[in-house]
């Protein structure tokens, strides 16, 4: 069996964003942090990082966020970017302020343009990022595509042939699965993570992508009660799903 880890409470809470490593001692002198229903005076015990610790640590009365290793699935609206560095609205300013002080920190796996919407995971799982985009893992990712001119019918072929080549590249691209929705919608099926790989698809069979919405990443799909915007932290049965 492994050896479940354990952190010093000061460790843990620095390390999820809640303070600095002194912030800690004068929280919990504030009596603001509790374990099993009792105030913590000594944050240099050390606590066994379970499951069940969320439902046992408060910080002024709410339960402690999701220890390291969490998966969120997030909605992504439109007009926000998937970067630390970019200025103006990013994934990030979506989730609490306190997460943007956690350590690891958090990553989008993989990105959406700023005018692509859907689903979106951000993690602060380094290798489980580097697993899902993997291209070894081929995982397949479904966008709806909205079309500036009518479908003209070569597409499904062409993206399916697995010898497509996009503009300055020099290795053909796998194949691709598209399902006609209407004139002007399709859903496209892809294994690869190629620079803004969806647009330029299309591009190549002479249309423009005008509306672009992830639906799908693996197994997991969208759920229709999550709007723009809004996110919610994977079980770990959601994250197995991603492989499925
Ligand atoms: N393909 C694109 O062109 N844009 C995205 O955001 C995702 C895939």
């Amino acid at each position: 069996m492994s050896k479940i880890p354990t952190a010093r409470i000061d460790k843990l809470l620095s390390s999820l964003g809640y303070g600095s490593r002194s912030d800690v001692p004068l929280m919990a002198k504030m009596g603001r942090i509790f374990l099993d229903g009792k105030p913590v005076r000594d944050v240099s015990q050390r606590l066994q990082l379970t499951d069940d610790l969320s439902s046992r640590l408060s910080i002024d009365r709410q339960p402690l966020d999701p220890l390291m290793g969490m998966v969120i699935l997030m909605h992504k609206p439109v007009g926000v970017t998937c970067s630390h560095k970019e200025s103006g609205a990013l994934v990030y300013d979506l989730l609490p302020d306190r997460w943007g002080r956690r350590t690891p920190a958090l990553s989008s796996i993989g990105r959406l343009d700023k005018d692509t919407s859907g689903l979106l995971l951000i993690t602060d799982d380094g290798p489980l990022l580097h697993r899902i985009i993997s291209p070894k893992r081929h995982i397949k990712k479904t966008y709806l595509a909205t079309l500036d001119r009518p479908l003209n019918g070569t597409e499904i072929d062409i993206f399916a042939s697995g010898t497509m080549m996009l503009n300055g590249e020099t290795k053909p691209l796998a194949p691709a699965e598209l399902k006609i929705v209407s004139s002007h919608q399709a859903l496209l099926t892809i294994t690869e993570g190629r620079y803004h790989q969806v647009r330029r698809m299309f591009a190549a069979t002479g249309n423009h992508v005008t509306q672009l919405h992830r639906t799908t990443l693996g197994g997991l799909a969208l759920p229709d009660t999550l709007a723009p915007g809004e996110w919610t932290v994977l079980s770990p049965g959601d994250i197995n799903l991603i492989f499925a």
